[in-house]
């Protein structure tokens, strides 16, 4: 079992272990985008790179193997800055929003999209629970301000913006149903990448998830909506947040590396959705090939599976032949989401799915 150090520290690891595996087993945290247990290392991140020794080449320590009495150093000032170099790369051919356009101008941050799943399945204690949890009084809603979100609500750049105010006074009027067991709102998390204007394409692919039509106004306005109306109106967000809001790798490293997002704006490549298969949604803006669910989809035994096609930033991942993404991957879908470090391949999730149609 070879021995090492890592910033000072001895560790011993069995035989074949990779400098990752032996930081993890010291518990120094390196960013790892493309590596999963598993699976065979592609290196198409760089964002785990190490020093080893006095080399000036840094190395990704996903797949060099550990050799006895190898001195790494994964803390130098060259080190993080080469990583956070390699995130920015990443990011730089990155589209999609992490954090909706409303939560994001709400004084708040209330998780709105959720709000309004939860208010289109029907959840009305756990919808009370996503805004009491932001901070809103649903006892004393005299003073609320939610025009702020409402104003950057993207559906309003189509025909109206969701009434927002309407509906948390809905809920405040009918909360006393329990909350399901979703639980509590993950935490608000300042850091988003931003699409900021979108294009006509990217807005109408936005738009064919969601209820059509203006907002719905309320048959007898000074009682508010009833259920049914409720729920028409929430059907029309367009659900901006990101689905791996809070579990993608590519959104956690740039956050702890403090990469920039602002400059990156003026050039975005186009966002884009395929809803077609039943179990996944593809957002090929939001892939890093790092061709983890090529070999998901390999391992599952599919006919078709996934492929790479094109170079460079033009290499992006499709299924071959042109078969729809549904026949690509059947039974290893799930598996293909799961091991997607971003939200590139995702789940349609319970919180998203159901009637609502929306992604
Ligand atoms: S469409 Fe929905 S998620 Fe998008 S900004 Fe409006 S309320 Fe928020
Ligand atoms: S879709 Fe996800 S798992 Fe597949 S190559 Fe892109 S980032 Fe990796
Ligand atoms: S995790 Fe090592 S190169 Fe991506």
């Amino acid at each position: 079992m070879p021995k090492l150090t890592i910033d000072g520290r001895e560790v011993t690891v069995p035989e074949g272990s990779s400098v990752l595996h032996a930081a993890r087993a010291l518990g120094v945290a390196i960013p790892s985008l493309c590596q999963r247990d598993g699976f065979e290392p592609s290196t198409s991140c760089m964002a785990c790179v190490v020093k080893i020794g006095s080399s000036p080449t840094l190395r990704p320590s996903c797949a060099t193997i550990v050799t006895e009495g190898m001195e790494v150093s994964s803390e130098l000032p060259e080190v993080r800055k080469a990583r956070r170099a390699s995130l920015e790369l990443l990011l730089s051919d990155h589209a999609g929003d992490c954090v909706a356009p409303c939560q994001l101008a709400d004084e708040r941050h209330a998780d709105l999209p959720r709000f309004l799943r939860q208010v289109a399945e029907g959840d009305l204690g756990g919808a009370a629970a996503t805004l009491t949890t932001a901070g809103i009084d649903l006892d004393d809603l005299d003073g609320l301000q939610v025009h702020r979100a409402e104003k950057a609500c993207r559906r309003g750049r189509n025909d109206e913006a969701v009434a927002l105010d309407r509906l948390i006074r809905y809920v405040a009027a009918h909360r006393d149903h329990p909350a399901d067991a979703a639980g509590a709102p993950p935490e608000y998390r300042a850091w988003s990448v931003r699409l900021g204007r979108m294009t006509e394409a990217e807005q109408a692919a936005l738009l064919a998830g969601a209820r059509p039509g203006a907002a719905v106004p309320p048959a007898d306005a000074a009682r508010g909506y009833t259920p049914d109306e409720a729920r028409a109106e929430a059907l029309r967000c367009l659900h901006c947040d990101c689905h791996a809001a809070h579990s993608c790798k590519l959104r956690d490293a740039c956050e702890e590396y403090d990469v920039p997002t602002a400059r990156l704006r003026s050039q975005r490549p186009a966002w884009a959705i395929d809803r077609s298969h039943p179990d996944i949604l593809h957002e090929p803006g939001k892939c890093i090939r790092c061709g983890l669910c090529l070999q998901a989809a390999e391992r599952a035994g599919e006919r078709f599976g996934i492929t790479f096609a094109g170079r460079g930033f033009d290499m992006s991942v499709q299924t071959p032949f042109g078969v729809p993404l549904a026949q690509a991957v059947a039974a290893a879908a799930a598996d293909c989401a799961d091991v997607c470090p971003t939200a590139a391949l995702s789940r349609r999730d319970a919180n998203r799915s159901g009637e609502s149609n929306a992604p």
